[in-house]
């Protein structure tokens, strides 16, 4: 009898095999966009506005005409010759692609030059002569909504004021009867600041118009191509089929290639005009203060409490800056993303949440940076929240979260807000992350410490978060329901081909795809090829970003395995001579239930469907399969930091930090605990260093890496990991995602623990980052400390 085959050795699930994709990466042969060159390829530039808020009197382009090597100035006023100088939004606002009646944030793209090279398309650009008349700038919602304020967007027919929206979601008139029984009350108001996604590589396009054949292929840095195809053909008015996206290999996404940007507009208009491959590839300055920021909320809430600690109810109002346009993608039902995913893994009665979005003098903010559309501040207010509610209380936190979690045996449980959590075990992964870190013994060391003079503090971080938009009842894109994609093609020796919907940004899916695939069939995960990103070859998908992958697309790709298991079933059947009712599966094999030693292997199937297939059956062995999924995947996270505070300078060091992350059945545990380390740094360097603001008018500060700071492993602290495992109970492979857990829930832990160490009931909040000054500022002189812009930068 053959011996079975170990899961672990053909690189199937729970495998620490290693990312196939990083033979190409680490010997410097990935394929970026800049890798790219196309014979007779043209270089665009794009002029940005200097200034944030101002009427354009003139643009004069004579002189960049004139120079030697320039191809095409393209102004606002032409692109509006051909209605293109507004395209639509994500969100069913428009955007300008280059401006013609305003700028409405520094940065904003005003004209671009296309050139034989980039240097000459550089020079050319600083040729052009644009005359601004100035205007007063907004830099923050509460600016937005004064009195006099200057509008913004004048362009919108009926746009009188500066708001985005208005949206509700809860229950206000329970909540208010929950607030009317509490003993205590407690508040809590906070900034979470303008962050900005920076992945290493910048955005950029190489459109490619082919008259003769009349097909556009587009490079592009997305993380949606299919999507990107659609919005092309519906704004330039091209057929679907000729138009062919690719996205290379791309050097981080975090949210950042979700939005459309107008430079790749402008490389497709210019490529259609010139008859020639046009490339923009933009730099960082450009990447960091035009393109989708995150964040930049302002969140007041309370929380309605009994004496003994049990929260009955919550209300929550948000004020989000979207900057000029509203750009960044949402479900459609759900204006602010889904911050009413706050408070999920605690069982609260009642809650209401109000939200407003503004316009201000910004770059389009608001982008899933490592987030499912605005969970990230859902959860940070969340859990600064439940620390101060338990300070209010006199309680221990990690006790006043324990007792009003949703218990293990709650599930399906309905959170305050009306979505179903499935499943979890909450309790365990706090205890897990107790015992790590010492919680008890630590409690001591503090007490012992601050009789020294010494400030030790430490924070915890809880939450499930809802992770694979959507089911397609409830999420959409511009009415694109959200589902995702796998199509498996089987080779005659048994190797095979894998594409997705999905797109890759360095997560590792060439690797994890294979392994499900391995773990449903057998097959080697080596003897699979794993393929995303064009449109032309890959079903279609809604692309990678809120961690939607292996909730949705990973899903598909078990449920295609299935489909040609089904198949190589029946083909089976037909070789060993038996019908399909007498046959099993083992890994890799069916074989006779009564004579298990008679059987085939899935390689021997695969074989039979090209040269031995039964009459009647169609050849082949390949499939797709679109998956819908019922429900988001709720992992759940538990971070505790612990810090030292130097209350002569303000400066805080991290002591340990120990995360315990339950996102189910993990596929490859080393690129989920890559996944959880790479988030926890994003979430130390937003609570602790990066800095991104506006002065009063409107000037980016942090527009470069000497400004905006992304941390090396030089600053970055240690991390702890665990796990926990509650298997989806609705996933086939009872995967949830993680890709940007610790991201969502790292930087409360941190804020915490520094809020801890301050140990100051007069101080109830800083904003992030958490700067020496401010801390310091917090510390002498008893007061909150607010981050929000505008910030001075002259000695006024
Ligand atoms: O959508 P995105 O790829 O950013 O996030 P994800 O679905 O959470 O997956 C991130 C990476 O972790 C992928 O390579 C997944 O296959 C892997 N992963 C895993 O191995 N096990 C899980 N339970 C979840 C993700």
């Amino acid at each position: 009898m053959p011996e079975a085959l170990d899961e672990i050795k053909i690189g199937g699930m729970g495998a620490s095999r290693k990312r196939v994709e990083d033979n190409r990466f680490i010997r410097g042969k990935g394929n970026y966009i800049d890798d790219i060159v196309l014979p007779g390829m043209l270089h665009m530039e794009i002029l940005r506005s200097p200034v944030a808020h101002a009427r354009i009197r003139s643009i004069d382009t004579s002189k960049a005409w004139n120079m030697p090597g320039v191809r095409l100035v393209l102004t606002g006023e032409m692109m509006a010759a051909r209605n293109l100088a507004w395209m639509p939004t994500l969100s069913y606002d428009t955007q300008a692609v280059l401006a013609t009646d305003k700028v409405r944030f520094q940065g904003q793209e005003v004209a671009c030059v296309i050139a034989d090279d980039p240097y000459i398309a550089k020079d050319a650009c600083e040729m052009i002569v644009v005359d601004y008349e100035p205007l007063p700038a907004i830099v923050n919602p509460q600016q937005a909504l004064a009195d006099g304020a200057p509008l913004i967007r004048d362009d919108k027919e009926n746009q009188h004021d500066n708001v985005v929206y208005h949206w509700e979601v809860g229950d206000k008139e329970g909540t208010d009867r929950a607030f009317a029984q509490a003993d205590v009350v407690s508040k809590l108001e906070l900034h979470y600041p303008r962050s900005h996604p920076s992945p290493l590589e910048c955005c950029g396009s190489i459109a490619d118009f082919n008259r003769s054949t009349s097909k556009l292929t587009v490079y592009m840095t997305t993380q949606a191509p299919h999507i990107i195809r659609a919005a092309v053909a519906l704004v330039a008015e091209l057929p679907e089929h000729m138009i062919r996206v690719i996205s290379p290999d791309l050097g981080g996404g975090f949210g950042n290639k979700v939005p459309v940007y107008p430079g790749y507009v402008m490389s497709i208009l210019a490529s259609i005009l010139l008859e020639s491959p046009v490339k923009w590839i933009e730099d960082r300055t450009g990447n960091l203060i035009s393109t989708g920021f995150a964040r930049d909320v302002y969140l007041q809430g309370e929380m309605a409490l009994r004496k003994d600690g049990k929260i009955l109810g919550v209300r929550m109002h948000t004020d989000a800056d979207h900057g000029a346009f509203f750009s960044d993608a949402q479900p459609s039902k759900f204006k602010i993303g889904l911050m009413h995913s706050a408070f999920a893994c605690y069982d609260i009665p009642a809650a209401h949440l109000t939200a407003r979005g503004m316009y201000t003098n910004k770059a389009p903010g608001g982008v899933a940076y490592r987030c499912s559309f605005r969970v990230t501040e859902a959860m940070y207010f969340q859990e600064r929240m439940v620390q101060e509610a338990a300070n209010d209380l006199g309680m221990d936190q990690a006790q006043f979260r324990r007792m009003n979690f949703v218990r293990d045996d709650d599930f399906p449980h309905r959170t305050p807000f009306g979505f179903l959590t499935d499943s979890g075990q909450y309790g365990k992964c706090l205890d897990v992350g107790l015992a790590a870190v010492g919680y008890d013994d630590f409690l001591k060391q503090k007490e012992e410490a601050r009789k020294n003079g010494r400030l030790l503090g430490i924070g915890i971080s809880t939450m499930t978060e809802p992770l694979g938009a959507g089911n397609s009842r409830e999420y959409d894109i511009l009415g694109i329901k959200m589902f995702d994609s796998a199509e498996l093609r089987v080779h005659m020796t048994g190797k095979a081909i894998l594409r997705t919907g999905a797109k890759t940004q360095g997560q590792g899916h060439e690797t994890t795809w294979a392994q499900i695939v391995a773990h449903e069939l057998g097959i080697p995960a080596e003897d699979i090829t794993v393929e995303e990103g064009d449109t032309d070859t890959a079903p279609f998908g809604m692309g990678t970003y809120a961690s939607r992958s292996t909730p949705v697309a990973g899903a598909a790709v078990a449920m295609v395995s299935r489909k040609i298991r089904a198949k190589a079933r029946k083909l089976a059947a037909h070789l060993l001579e038996v019908s399909e009712e007498d046959i099993d599966w083992e890994l890799g094999r069916f074989y006779v239930r009564s004579a298990r030693d008679r059987g085939v292997t899935i390689q021997e199937c695969a074989m039979a469907a090209y040269s031995n297939m039964p009459d009647g059956m169609e050849p082949g062995l390949e499939n797709n399969a679109y998956y819908d999924p019922p429900n988001l995947t709720w992992p759940f996270a538990c971070y505790i930091a612990t810090v030292e505070v130097d209350p002569q300078t303000g400066v805080w060091d991290v002591l340990n930090m120990v995360a315990v992350d339950d996102c189910g059945v993990r596929i490859n545990p080393m690129i989920v605990e890559g996944q959880i380390m790479g988030g926890l740094t994003e979430a130390y360097a937003m609570a602790n260093m990066q800095f991104i603001t506006f002065d009063s008018e409107g000037n980016c500060i942090g527009s470069n890496f000497m400004d905006y700071l992304l941390p090396t492993a030089w600053e970055t602290p240690g991390f702890e990991l665990h796990e926990v495992v509650t298997p989806c109970p609705h996933h086939p492979i009872g995967a949830k995602g993680i890709g940007e857990c610790a991201t969502v829930g790292g930087p409360a832990a941190f804020v915490n623990a520094v809020m801890n160490a301050i140990g100051d009931k007069g101080v109830r909040n800083i904003d992030m980052p958490l700067l020496p000054d401010r801390v310091y500022e917090a510390i002498t002189q008893k007061h909150d400390v607010s981050g929000a812009p505008p910030i001075r930068t002259d000695d006024e």
